[in-house]
């Protein structure tokens, strides 16, 4: 197989992650403690979900009276399209009801629709759910799912990791509310930083750090650490670095950081045996900004623009900070204030003399600092340039 078919064999296993139900109502009920009224008379839509397994469909089929949703709408992708084939067997719930149609069940999406007390229990909820099959395979680039998509207000998912950016795309074209879910790194893609720039899209507010658990098929294979199997026999798996994204408003993103002067952080950080920290606050080469290689590191005393690591989001009050732009050979560096020195196909010397090609990502736009360490050197455009600061890093300034 080609690297890009081994690519995308890799990244099709992990479409298949199925959400918690505890991470799910965490975050949300984050929303509700900012606007009790968030949801209300809302028609919220679950994309690339699979309603008989989903934690979306239960989540907010449970709480729809609590929510005060207008209608839930959820969707499925047809087993037979999946791109990581999952043996998911056809479920009682579906073979028992009466539109159960074995030519469709897998070639098929359904559509499950809440929106009223179906069973004469005085209460909208799971039970309540009604469905039938979609006139294609439910994927949500199609006009079908797309019209959903525009009648609805509100949409909520974990979508498709090897779609992700499609995805995003597809939701910011309609201009909808939404909470998705995803890997941190996401933000340097170069359809979303611009939206995070501009205080369109933000993390939410419930995790920030270590890993979360998801379902995973029984098929797949695992090979990392970070497992496990409950009493069950479902599969879960540990994935790190997840956040979710919204444009839906919540409290944390509106507190300040507290900060210290740059002189009781050289006093005091906790960083100090961590090897970026010799790079703190040095200024770097092809830019007029600090580095600044811990969030926490940030110092109060310093007016000029700073390079700070992406978990920095986490902290992110637009109120506190604006952000100018991001490293890593994003066109939104050439196009912010400052023209920038470009460093080409950087080669790496090593600890040793050898020699290897710089990163790619890093050759349109390097950052160097202004001091030649020991170790680690570079040559780029026929001369030895300092150093290269080989993480992506958000340009940001306080507001005066
Ligand atoms: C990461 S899983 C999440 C499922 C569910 N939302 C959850 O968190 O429990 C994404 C789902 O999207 C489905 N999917 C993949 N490609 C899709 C597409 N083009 N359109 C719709 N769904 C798709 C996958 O088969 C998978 O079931």
């Amino acid at each position: 197989m080609q690297n890009k078919d081994l690519a995308n064999a890799k990244n099709a296993k992990k479409d298949e992650f199925y959400t918690q139900f505890y991470d799910i109502e965490r975050e949300v009920e984050c929303y509700l403690d900012y606007n009790p009224d968030v949801f209300r008379g809302k028609s919220v839509l679950l994309p690339c979900d699979d309603p008989e397994w989903s934690n979306f469909t239960r989540y907010f089929a449970q709480n729809f009276d609590r929510l005060g949703l207008r209608r839930l709408v959820s969707t499925s992708y047809a087993i037979e399209s999946k791109q990581f084939k999952v043996s998911l067997r056809t479920s009682l719930f579906e073979e028992q009801s009466p539109q159960y149609d074995a030519d469709k069940s897998k070639t098929h999406g359904k559509i499950f629709i809440l929106d009223s007390d179906q069973t004469g229990d005085g209460r909208v909820d799971l039970d309540d759910l009604k469905w039938k099959y979609l006139d294609g395979d439910g994927d949500f680039r199609s006009d079908e799912v797309r019209r959903l998509r525009d009648e609805a207000d509100i949409i909520v998912t974990n979508p498709p990791f090897s779609l992700f950016r499609e995805f995003f795309g597809w939701i910011m074209e309609a201009k909808k509310q939404f909470l998705i879910i995803g890997n941190m790194n996401a933000v340097t893609y170069k359809e979303i930083f611009p939206h995070i720039k501009e205080n369109r899209v933000w993390y939410g507010e419930s995790i920030h750090s270590g890993d979360r658990e998801f379902a995973i098929p029984d098929e797949y294979p695992i090979e990392a650490s970070g497992w496990r199997v409950d009493e069950d026999g479902r599969k879960y798996i540990r994935v790190k670095g997840v956040r979710w994204y919204t444009n839906l408003e919540h409290g944390r993103r509106h507190k300040s950081m507290d900060l210290m002067t740059m002189a009781d952080n050289r006093k005091y950080t906790k960083h100090r045996d961590n090897p970026k920290w010799r790079f703190a606050y040095l200024h770097y080469d092809n830019y007029d900004a600090i580095e600044v290689p811990f969030s926490d590191a940030i110092p109060s005393d310093y007016d000029g623009v700073m390079g700070v690591p992406i978990s920095w989001l986490d902290f992110y009050c637009p109120e506190q900070f604006e952000i100018l732009g991001i490293t890593a050979g994003r066109d939104e560096f050439d196009k912010i204030a400052w023209p920038t020195k470009r460093y080409i196909n950087p080669i790496q010397i090593n600890k040793d003399g050898s020699k290897s090609n710089g990163s790619k990502a890093n050759t349109r736009a390097t950052i160097l600092l202004d001091t030649i360490p020991d170790d680690i050197y570079y040559i780029a455009d026929n001369a030895v340039c300092p150093f290269q600061i080989s993480y992506a890093r958000i340009l940001i300034r306080k507001r005066k």
